[in-house]
C-alpha cells in the first residue's frame, strides 16, 4: 500500500510537453498512481479523463477516438472529451436509460507555454473546480517552452526532489572536464527566501567555477526557486534577455517519477546552440539516472538515512513544507511557509 501522504493532492502536475499530444491522439498515462486518459480535441484543446470505462474497466486509452467521440474497445460505449456517456449500442432503440447519466470522472487541464498540466485533486467530484491556480513558468503567454528530455527515475517523489535540490552531489555527479573540475571546490554562500510553496535562492550572479555561464556575456545573474510538488526553475537573466530552464518531477507511483526539463531562451545565441545545450542537459540527467540507479539498489535494504547540514537543509525544508501544505490542506486552514530567509553554506 502507498503511504497516502506520499503524493500531495489538490495541485498540479505536469504531464508532458505540449510536443506528445497531436490533435486525435489518445495517452494513457499513470500520475500519481492514477491512471489517467489525456486527448486533444479537433479544436486543439485538451482534455483528461479517468482511464476506465464506467462499464466494466477497460482503459479508454485502448479504445478509439474519431470526431471527437472515445468509444471503448470492449462494448462500444461512447464518450464525449467531458467524459459524458453518448451512446450504449448494445441498448436496444427504443430502450429508455438516457446514456449521459453515466459520466467519466474529468480532471482539469491547462496547457501553457506549450507544457501540458493536470490538476490531481483529493475528491473525484463531479465538476471539479481547481483551488490552486497552475504554477507560475515565468513565461508571457506567446513564449514557448521547448523540450530538453524525459527520463524515469526510479525512486519515489521524495527521493527524485531532494535528489533536485541537492547541492553536494553535484562535485561528484556532475563534473566533467568542460563544465567543471573537483579541484576547484569553492566554499559557497547563497541567501534563501521563502515563497508561496516553497524557497528560493536569490538572485545572485553565478559561481565562477561554472565555466557554462562563461560565455554568457553582461550581467549575468541567476535565480533558482524550488516549490512542491516538484518544481525547480532557474530563471538566468543577461543584460535584457532571460534563459529559463525548469525541472519538473511527476510521481508515477510509489516507485517511480518522471523527471521533465523544458527550456526557453530568447538569446540568438543560445538558439544557436540548441543542441549542444541539449546534449549538455542530456548528459546531467543521465549522470542523475546513473546514482539514481545506485540509490534504488541502497535503498532495497531500507537503511536509516541521515539530513545532515547546511548542505541537507533544503532537503528538510522540502519535507517539512509537505507536511505543513497537507495539514494546512487537511484542517482547512491557510499554508505558511515554515521557511525563513537566511544564508546557507556548502562547498562544491
Ligand atoms: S468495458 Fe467499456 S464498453 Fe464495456
Ligand atoms: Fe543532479
Amino acid at each position: 500500500m502507498t503511504d497516502p501522504s506520499l503524493f500531495l493532492k489538490n495541485l498540479w502536475y505536469l504531464a508532458f510537453h505540449s510536443s506528445f499530444l497531436k490533435k486525435g491522439k489518445l495517452i494513457g498515462k499513470e500520475m500519481l498512481g492514477e491512471k489517467i486518459v489525456i486527448g486533444r480535441d479537433s479544436t486543439g484543446k485538451v482534455f483528461a479523463l479517468r482511464d476506465n470505462c464506467p462499464h466494466r474497466g477497460v482503459p479508454l486509452s485502448s479504445g478509439w477516438f474519431k470526431d471527437d467521440t472515445i468509444q471503448c474497445c470492449y462494448h462500444g460505449w461512447t464518450f464525449n472529451t467531458d467524459g459524458v456517456c453518448q451512446g450504449i449500442p448494445a441498448m436496444a432503440p427504443d430502450a429508455t436509460f438516457d446514456p449521459s447519466k453515466i459520466k467519466v470522472f474529468q480532471y482539469p487541464v491547462a496547457e501553457i507555454n506549450d507544457t501540458i498540466w493536470i490538476y490531481i485533486p483529493e475528491k473525484k467530484l463531479p465538476s471539479t473546480v481547481p483551488n490552486e491556480p497552475p504554477p507560475n513558468l515565468v513565461l508571457n503567454p506567446d513564449q514557448k517552452f521547448k523540450h530538453v528530455e524525459t527520463v524515469m527515475m526510479p525512486a519515489d517523489i521524495d527521493h527524485s526532489v531532494i535528489g533536485l535540490i541537492d547541492p553536494a552531489h553535484v562535485t561528484f555527479v556532475h563534473q566533467s572536464w568542460y563544465w567543471r573540475s573537483a579541484k576547484k571546490l569553492k566554499l559557497k554562500e547563497k541567501k534563501f527566501e521563502p515563497t508561496g510553496r516553497g524557497f528560493k535562492m536569490a538572485r545572485h550572479a553565478p559561481s565562477s567555477n561554472s565555466k557554462g555561464y562563461g560565455i554568457l556575456k553582461g550581467g549575468t545573474s541567476t535565480e533558482i526557486t524550488f516549490e512542491i510538488p516538484g518544481n525547480r526553475t532557474e530563471h538566468i537573466q543577461v543584460g535584457k534577455k532571460q534563459i529559463v530552464s525548469i525541472t519538473i518531477l511527476t510521481p508515477i507511483n510509489e516507485k517511480q517519477t518522471e523527471l521533465t526539463h523544458i527550456f526557453y531562451t530568447d538569446i540568438a545565441l543560445a538558439n544557436l546552440l540548441w543542441l549542444p545545450l541539449k546534449r549538455l542537459g542530456k548528459q546531467f540527467i543521465g549522470q542523475d539516472l546513473g546514482v539514481f540507479n545506485k540509490l534504488n539498489e541502497g535503498l532495497k535494504s531500507k537503511p536509516t538515512l541521515s539530513l545532515i547540514g547546511e548542505p541537507d537543509l533544503q532537503a528538510r525544508w522540502y519535507f517539512e513544507i509537505k507536511r505543513l501544505w497537507a495539514l494546512s490542506k487537511q484542517n482547512n486552514e491557510p499554508f505558511v511557509n515554515p521557511v525563513k530567509a537566511q544564508t546557507l553554506h556548502w562547498v562544491t
